[in-house]
């Protein structure tokens, strides 16, 4: 294989920056490649093997978690909320499902964004768009709207920081099964929601007494004293990927892994055929996830499962469908049926979030919770009648009481997005309500 981890710049490439001072990028470059993995290899092959078993019905993959993470938002409390409302919603996926639920999360490097317009412009100024704080800051500023590579150095420690409050909080005690009733504590409001939550936690509460006396306890069995919980992010800043891909001393043939993150995506507007982010992608063992909207054709589809699969493996490549709730219907189906006509291995995962962003009459975007449950329910239905596993979700959410999308229980309109709980640097992203009453809906 000749294949390294510059290849991609013989190809065409989007959505990157172009950095002012090109020695600059490098000298970053290189002091990121000389510092410590954020995962390590043997991890990657742990969620590889979780793969396997959701593309083979046996699991159910939860993924999710920010837009768009931010330097200024690193603390332990939003850390711990965003990782406790995946895992409550873990718990009732899993309670429904009877299946193991494998918990990604977008996080601890989820900083590069690709944007639709190069420019912004306000009144009559027109800078660069804001790209992610590993690019640029989202002040709209000359200077901070530049791109910068420094970024990508506090990108690594931001991440260092996450990932280290994340494996505290997976193995330290909080995960603990039979600290179930505590990751409630603090819900604002009771609802019928809590109460239901409240109901689930019990009856597991209820089978660890059970196992417990019949010898089964968390001394013994590590599953029960914590969770495996997994990282991931759009590979789109590639200077970057490159810089943390390493290669695996232990085999005989090169194994390249990309220790950024245990899972890597390649976003709607970068999966080309020809581009630098599947030549890039092609190269590492880390799962692989690919956006697919209605402009990728069944052809091309198998043409870039190919590309980035060779081996047909299982559990290396989930296929993350994004089409908008009015449009799955149409595009789902064949995308399934080329698909398994050439029996290609894959995960088929929804992500009902990104085919159903609108413009709300205040000028925010936002989402109604309403058409990301469609999409979600349809995209079931779909793979029940196609005879397919609809193996995962994949949703941008919070821990915190952000409104950035509309409906839901909670009744919100368009007129509260603009009373100071719009949070994103991005994309609306579902509150920890939001998200918990979706988990219950789709089950
Ligand atoms: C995203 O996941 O934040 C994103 C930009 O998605 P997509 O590439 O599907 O538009
Ligand atoms: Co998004």
């Amino acid at each position: 294989m000749t294949w390294k981890p510059d290849s991609w710049k013989s190809k065409r490439i989007s959505q990157i920056p172009s950095y002012p001072d090109m020695e600059h990028l490098e000298r970053v470059q290189k002091k990121i490649a000389s510092y410590p993995p954020l995962v390590f290899i043997g991890e990657v092959d742990q969620l590889k093997k979780k793969l396997i078993r959701v593309s083979q019905g046996d699991a159910f993959l939860l993924h999710g978690g920010d837009c768009a993470e931010s330097f200024s938002d690193l603390n332990t409390q939003t850390v711990q909320n965003n990782f406790r409302i995946l895992l409550q919603m873990s718990v009732v996926l899993t309670f429904a499902l009877k299946k193991y639920v494998v918990k990604l999360g977008r996080t601890a490097g989820q900083f590069a964004k690709p944007r639709s317009s190069q420019t912004e412009t306000k009144g009559n100024v027109t800078l660069p768009s804001y790209r992610g704080d590993i690019i640029n800051g989202y002040e709209f500023s000359e200077k901070i709207r530049q791109p910068n590579p420094k970024r990508m150095e506090r990108a690594y420690f931001h991440s260092a920081a996450t990932l280290n409050t994340l494996r505290a909080l997976a193995r330290g005690g909080f995960a603990n099964l039979g600290q179930v009733q505590r990751w409630n504590l603090d819900f604002a409001e009771q609802n019928s929601r809590t109460k239901r939550y409240k109901h689930i936690t019990e009856r597991v509460q209820e089978s660890l007494s059970f196992m417990k006396a019949m010898g089964i306890d968390d001394t013994k069995h590590s599953q029960l004293r914590g969770i495996e919980f997994y990282t991931s992010h759009e590979a789109l800043l590639l200077p970057y990927e490159e810089a943390l891909t390493k290669l695996d001393t232990h085999s005989e043939s090169p194994h390249w892994y990309d220790c950024s993150a245990h899972y890597l995506w390649i976003g709607d507007r970068t999966r080309q055929l020809d581009s630098a982010h599947v030549e890039f992608a092609r190269g590492i063992c880390n799962p692989i996830g690919i956006k697919c909207s209605s402009s990728l054709t069944p052809d091309d589809l198998i043409k870039l499962i190919d590309v980035l699969n060779p081996k047909n493996e299982h559990g290396r490549l989930t296929l993350i469908t994004r089409f908008g709730h009015q449009k799955i219907a149409e595009y789902l189906p064949p995308l399934i049926q080329k698909v398994s006509a050439e029996g290609r291995h894959v995960v088929w995962c929804c992500d009902p979030m990104h085919g159903n962003t609108h413009t709300a009459s205040n000028g925010y975007k936002t989402r109604h919770f309403q058409d990301i449950l469609d999409e979600a329910q349809q995209f079931l239905a779909i793979h029940k009648n196609e005879g397919t596993y609809a193996g995962g979700v994949h949703f941008e959410m919070t821990g915190s009481n952000v409104v950035e999308c509309i409906g839901s229980d909670q009744a919100i309109e368009e007129e509260h997005l603009s009373r100071g709980f719009y949070q994103t640097l991005c994309d609306p992203r579902l509150n920890a309500d939001q998200a918990l009453e979706l988990a219950f809906k789709l089950i």
